[in-house]
């Protein structure tokens, strides 16, 4: 601080003495030459010259720059000018500097969140597009075909019209959760908290998923009996949106004959771990990281047979951190996955 200070005075202090020597020669010079030169006159008026130039050029050069730091200062918007007073100038050059170094980091920071944003914004309507042109196109295509005559012939009416109600449910899907991704995403979500049993939840998605399961044969089941209710406290109807997709899954890359087996653990004090496990396809150790990302599925070829827009995981994934609660997944190729998520456990 102190050094700070004698150093804003130096330029003035230096350039009032050039000044008071030059002055003083001159008039020397100029009394000498009229025989009047006296040494203390000489003296007097060298350190009077002094003082009155060192004051004048640092009022002004203070002036000076306080008026073009005001400005950068204002122009950044860096901080309210009213809280810049004029004899703060001096020691600020270096806190203007700092502002700035800062400002600029922020603002790279800044145009570097927007670029990820703007890349985001356009992989996703890409994405978006691409998911509601395959169904769309299928409809189109059947209702064609009937147009073109086949609707006289009525098996094929009905098979066709049966396929493109398929289709259109499927459309239904994709736009239902990217509706719900959207909101997610811009945390719009409000969560309804509420005290439940994740016993019965289970069994209620057990129910809805029967059918699903059957036709693979896959068994849905508990690891062991439940005999007790274990409350939880969550969003009760999000919780059942999670434990639905990830059954689904497990049905969806499930093995003919397979199982998907929950469990409910205590994990520590308030926490319950819920584990969704099966012995289907499971996926790759390189794939495990992107899996929760939207839109992303393993097999990206249109050969595959389980349908999917690739939105499950990364609604699951959101619906878990919205509680501020944490999903882990594990998998051996050939072998079978584990999902688990935690969730707060009722006192
Ligand atoms: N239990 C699982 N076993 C093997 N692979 C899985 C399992 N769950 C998810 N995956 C892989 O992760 C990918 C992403 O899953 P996600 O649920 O997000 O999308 P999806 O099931 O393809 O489509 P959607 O759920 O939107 O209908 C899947 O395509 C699949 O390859
Ligand atoms: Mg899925």
């Amino acid at each position: 601080m102190q050094l700070q200070f004698r150093k804003s005075y130096k330029f003035a202090a230096k350039t009032a003495l050039y000044i008071a020597i030059l002055l003083t020669l001159i008039t020397s010079v100029f009394l000498y030459a009229s025989n009047a030169i006296s040494y203390w006159f000489a003296l007097v008026f060298f350190m009077v010259s002094y003082a009155i130039s060192f004051f004048v050029i640092q009022h002004r050069a203070e002036r000076f720059i306080y008026k073009r730091v005001k400005k950068i200062y204002d122009d950044l918007t860096i901080m309210e000018s009213a809280n810049y007073t004029k004899g703060a100038i001096t020691t600020d050059m270096r806190t203007l500097t700092e502002e700035i170094d800062k400002f600029a980091r922020d603002k790279k920071i800044e145009i570097e969140t927007l670029k990820v944003r703007e890349e985001y914004r356009k992989e996703f309507l890409g994405n978006v597009s691409h998911e509601l042109k395959t169904p769309l196109f299928t409809v189109q295509g059947y209702i064609l075909t009937l147009l073109d005559g086949a609707m006289n012939d009525k098996p094929l009416l009905e098979k066709y019209l049966e396929r493109a109600n398929k289709a259109v449910e499927r459309l239904g899907y994709i736009v239902k959760d990217l509706d719900m991704i959207t909101k997610l995403e811009m945390g719009d979500l409000s969560l309804n908290t509420e005290v439940f049993d994740i016993i019965e939840l289970v069994k209620n998605v057990f129910d809805m998923l029967e059918m699903k399961a059957s036709k693979k044969n896959i068994t849905l089941a508990f690891d062991t009996k439940y005999k007790t209710p274990i409350l939880v406290k969550a969003d009760k109807e999000r919780v059942q949106q999670v434990l639905i997709n990830l059954m689904v899954n497990s049905i969806k890359y499930g093995r003919e004959k397979g199982t998907t087996e929950i469990s409910i653990e205590n994990l520590v004090k308030n926490k319950v771990i819920v584990r969704v496990t099966d012995n289907g396809e499971g996926i790759e150790k390189k794939y495990l990281a992107r899996i929760f990302e939207r839109f992303y599925r393993v097999d990206k070829s249109g050969s595959r047979k389980e349908g999917g827009s690739g939105l499950g995981l990364a609604i699951v994934k959101h619906i878990i951190e919205a509680h501020n609660e944490k999903i882990y997944v594990e998998s051996e190729f050939g072998v079978g996955s584990e999902f688990s998520f935690t969730l707060e456990k009722a006192k």
